[in-house]
């Protein structure tokens, strides 16, 4: 018997299947490129990034083909003069997703000679975003710090001037002088606006006790409902709350959800000026984990794409009195509640989907150290 033939076969074989895997493979790519720079084979998630079917590709000239795509592929006949290159990034779209992407490119030689060149590509698009999360989560602790620091420092002088010039109400009152009364209330007021931007401060500062316990969607929303109905009153929104019964209580802390379901219901309502409507649904969560997902969904007039990527920044606002805080406050809750919160949004409205893991672990209660939790009021 001939082992070292059956070797060869067997390893001819294995690398084929491999091919054949590579070929089909969805988060990893390549391109193999002959002399001439055309197109020996391609695989899925390259024909994918093409939005052409594989049998179209092969043995097209390549070039022209790179340039004129969507997002032009950075890749042109320089390879083939042993313009080789590593890491080099690229952004696709296919159909309505962004992907990253980063490409290796380099010669293929057969006994030192060049036959032509291949292109590898990784799409690393999860990466990017972790490394984004990652990104916000370092700024907003370092906010949440300055926060913490200072918050306090602020609100107690406020305390003061607002006792103070609350005291002159009554005697400008019984003189009748009405202008200086309103000057007064102007002060009032714009005392309120620092007051609340404090308040939101010290939410993004860590909260000092997070009290874990298993909770009842249904029953959060229950005391919630009125306040947001009133917000919507307000605004001229129809506000629709669809319960799901017979799904398992989440393990969160409960003040800390209603300040995300707040934040997310006054930002639906805020951009529905011309009215529209609310609706809030529940669901399980799609993961094998469990939980519940809630998602928050408006009539609004959707968020551009190029804005998505910063909602989520601290500051980021556009509204005029906005804060730009009650997205980055949101995260960092659910964050610490190990849940997860995404957007989707188009031109017919816009939805934040919360997931909240399930309660798996009754009765237990998870306390972390940091600053202060806001209580106090001006
Ligand atoms: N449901 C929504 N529809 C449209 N835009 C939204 C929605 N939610 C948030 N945004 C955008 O995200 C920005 C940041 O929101 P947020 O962090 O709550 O700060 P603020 O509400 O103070 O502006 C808003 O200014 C707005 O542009
Ligand atoms: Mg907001």
């Amino acid at each position: 018997m001939d082992h070292s033939n059956n070797r060869v076969v067997d390893r001819e074989h294995f690398l084929r299947r491999f091919l054949d895997h590579v070929i089909g493979d969805e988060s990893f790519g390549l391109l193999l490129l002959d002399r001439r720079f055309r197109i020996v084979e391609v695989s899925s998630m390259v024909c994918a990034a093409f939005g052409r079917e594989r049998s179209q590709l092969l043995g097209r000239e390549a070039g022209g083909l790179f340039r004129r795509l969507p997002d032009p592929l950075p890749v042109d006949r320089s390879l083939l003069r042993g313009g080789s290159f590593r890491n080099r990034s690229y952004t696709c779209r296919i159909g309505e997703r962004k992907r990253e992407w980063v490409l290796d490119g380099d010669l293929l030689r057969d006994e030192g000679k060049a036959i032509g060149a291949y292109v590898i590509f990784r799409d690393v698009t999860h990466l990017h975003e972790l490394e984004e999360q990652i990104r916000r989560s370092d700024r907003l602790k370092m906010i949440g710090e300055v926060a913490a620091g200072t918050a306090h420092e602020i609100r107690n002088p406020l305390t003061a001037i607002k006792g103070f010039i609350q005291l002159l109400q009554r005697p400008l009152a019984e003189r009748e002088m009405s202008r200086e009364l309103d000057y007064v209330e102007i002060v009032l007021t714009e005392l309120e606006r620092v007051n609340s931007l404090v308040g939101e401060f010290l939410l993004l500062s860590k909260p000092k006790k997070v009290e874990l316990q298993p909770i009842r969607i249904g029953k959060l929303f229950e005391e919630m409902l009125p306040m947001l109905r009133n917000e919507a009153v307000m605004h001229g929104v129809s506000l629709h709350y669809e319960v799901k019964p017979d799904l398992p209580p989440v393990y969160a802390d409960k003040e800390m959800l209603k300040q995300v379901f707040l934040n997310l219901g006054k930002n639906a309502i805020e951009a529905m000026d011309k009215g529209g409507s609310l609706i809030i649904r529940e669901r399980r969560s799609p993961s094998a984990s469990g939980g519940v997902t809630v998602d928050i969904c408006d009539t609004g007039p959707g968020i551009p794409e190029d804005r998505l990527d910063r909602i989520f920044d601290p500051f980021f606002t556009t509204k005029e009195h906005g804060t730009g805080l009650g997205l980055s406050i949101c995260q960092r809750i659910i964050h610490e509640l190990g849940g997860s919160i995404s957007v989707r949004s188009g031109a017919g409205g816009t939805i934040f989907s919360v997931a909240i893991p399930a309660a798996s672990v009754p009765g237990q209660e998870l306390v972390s150290g940091g600053g202060a939790l806001p209580s106090d009021d001006v």
